[in-house]
């Protein structure tokens, strides 16, 4: 795992969206795996500035995002179809038909699972993967515990990731209790992996991360054995490490 430091969340995001452009650059019909949250929020504002400065095209590009709540439709303004849709893909030359999240409406969830999965192997699989990092080392909506082997899968979300999310909704009771996600397994088998923690509020599991052991109860610590992880994090996050 190489890690970058660099000072700040503008840094962060500024270093991400030129990995990913370089990505897109260097192969034009690349796979991307995609987050939502506000980690990655000013990452893809870089993308879209550089999209209209410099022309990068997504013509060719097909996006796979890591998760979606159950029972929220497309247009419901905390949908990570709708996050997606108003922080980058409207700005920017993807079509529509070639960007995949998993559908939370779908009448039978289980298959709706299987479906993803088998989609992204259909495409050849992720070149690049974006995660960021719940402050209990969810990756994706992979709560502590969930199996390395795992594939796309529904999920409970923890109370404590309800919590953190429920800033975006108008209670916590609006928080969707369920949701899918893609599993360990699945983001494991993309060939490249840029991981993001900004601030104070990730210090302590980054800590745990970058000085622990791998362990399901911290998600991303099974990252340690991927051969192409990069971190991308600020003095903040890093500020625990001894
Ligand atoms: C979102 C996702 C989550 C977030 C994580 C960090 O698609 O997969 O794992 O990356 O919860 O969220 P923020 O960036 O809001 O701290």
């Amino acid at each position: 795992m190489r890690v970058i430091e660099v000072n700040d969340y503008y840094e962060l995001s500024q270093k991400a969206a030129e990995m990913i452009i370089d990505q897109v650059r260097k192969k034009p019909d690349s796979v991307l795996g995609l987050a939502t949250g506000e980690t990655v929020l000013e990452t893809y504002a870089a993308i879209v500035n550089d999209y209209q400065q410099n022309q990068t095209s997504y013509r060719h590009i097909r996006t796979f995002n890591l998760d979606e709540y159950i029972g929220l439709a497309a247009d419901h303004p905390n949908s990570y179809h709708y996050y997606m849709n108003e922080h980058l893909f409207r700005f920017i030359d993807i079509p529509m038909s070639q960007t995949y999240i998993p559908n939370g409406l779908a009448d039978d969830i289980p298959e709706e699972c299987i479906r993803y999965e088998k989609l992204i192997g259909q495409c050849g699989g992720i070149d690049l993967q974006i995660l960021g990092i719940g402050r209990n080392g969810h990756i994706g909506f992979n709560e502590p515990g969930t199996s390395f082997d795992s594939t796309t899968h529904v999920v409970e979300l923890a109370h404590s990731t309800r919590k953190a999310n429920s800033r975006f909704f108008s209670s916590l009771e609006e928080v969707p209790t369920h949701a899918i996600t893609m599993g360990i397994a699945t983001i494991m088998k993309s060939r490249q992996i840029i991981l993001l923690a900004s601030g104070e509020r990730k210090a302590h599991i980054m800590s745990q991360l970058l000085e622990g052991e791998v362990t399901p109860n911290i998600p991303a610590s099974i990252l340690k054995t991927h051969p192409n992880v990069t971190i991308i994090a600020d003095k903040e996050a890093l500020s625990l490490i001894g």
